[in-house]
């Protein structure tokens, strides 16, 4: 079962259906695929930013055919509902990544600022080597240099949802993804 709306309105503001589960699916496939080729005899460690990512993790887990380890990080940015302020707070963690092939999993890059954080923490654990992959980025925001290692979709700056992605915790349950309306 997927849901699907034709609109979707949250607090006044209009969301339209922008891309469907359909091709979603078919790029989280694209994506698995290639970090099976590229991680074959490796068991790297998926690291899933919460609460964005989980969608788009389960999703490219299920396709991948590796030996692997899942492991959740959560990252919160700090600003309005719909701009970051570049002020980013990383839950340090317990997890052991020394020596590690880590592949950051990502719902979305914006400003670059959280992914940029990330990166700088893991760092700090030793990691072999560190990949990021995620499902959709809006260059045209970016902040910083941020170099993805597997790109779902390059999106407009226009404010999406669905997928794991949400507008005021709403929203993250559609399947595919939705654009504000007159963003
Ligand atoms: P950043 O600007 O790259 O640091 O992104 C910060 C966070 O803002 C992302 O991890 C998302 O949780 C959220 N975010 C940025 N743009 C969007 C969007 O268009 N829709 C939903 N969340 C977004
Ligand atoms: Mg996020």
């Amino acid at each position: 079962m997927s849901f699907a709306p034709r609109k979707y309105q949250i607090n006044h503001l209009n969301f339209k259906p922008y891309l469907s589960e359909r091709e979603v699916d078919s790029a989280i496939k694209k994506i698995a695929e290639d970090i099976n080729k590229d991680y074959k005899e490796r068991t790297p460690v998926f690291l899933i930013t919460l609460k964005g990512a989980m969608f788009f993790g389960v999703k490219l887990l299920q396709n991948i055919e590796l030996d692997c380890k899942v492991e959740v990080i959560a990252a919160k940015s700090y600003g309005s509902n719909m701009h970051s302020c570049g002020k980013v707070e990383v839950q340090e963690s317990s997890i052991n990544l020394k020596e590690q092939d880590v592949i950051i999993v990502e719902d979305i890059i914006d400003t670059g600022y959280t992914i940029d954080k990330l990166l700088k923490t893991i760092q700090k654990h030793d990691p072999r080597t560190v990949a990021v992959a995620s499902l959709v980025a809006k260059p045209e925001k970016f902040c910083v240099d941020i170099n993805i290692n597997y790109l779902g979709f390059s999106v407009p700056p226009n404010f999406i949802i669905g997928s794991g992605m949400d507008y005021d915790e709403r929203g993250r349950n559609l399947s595919g993804i939705y654009i504000l309306e007159n963003d």
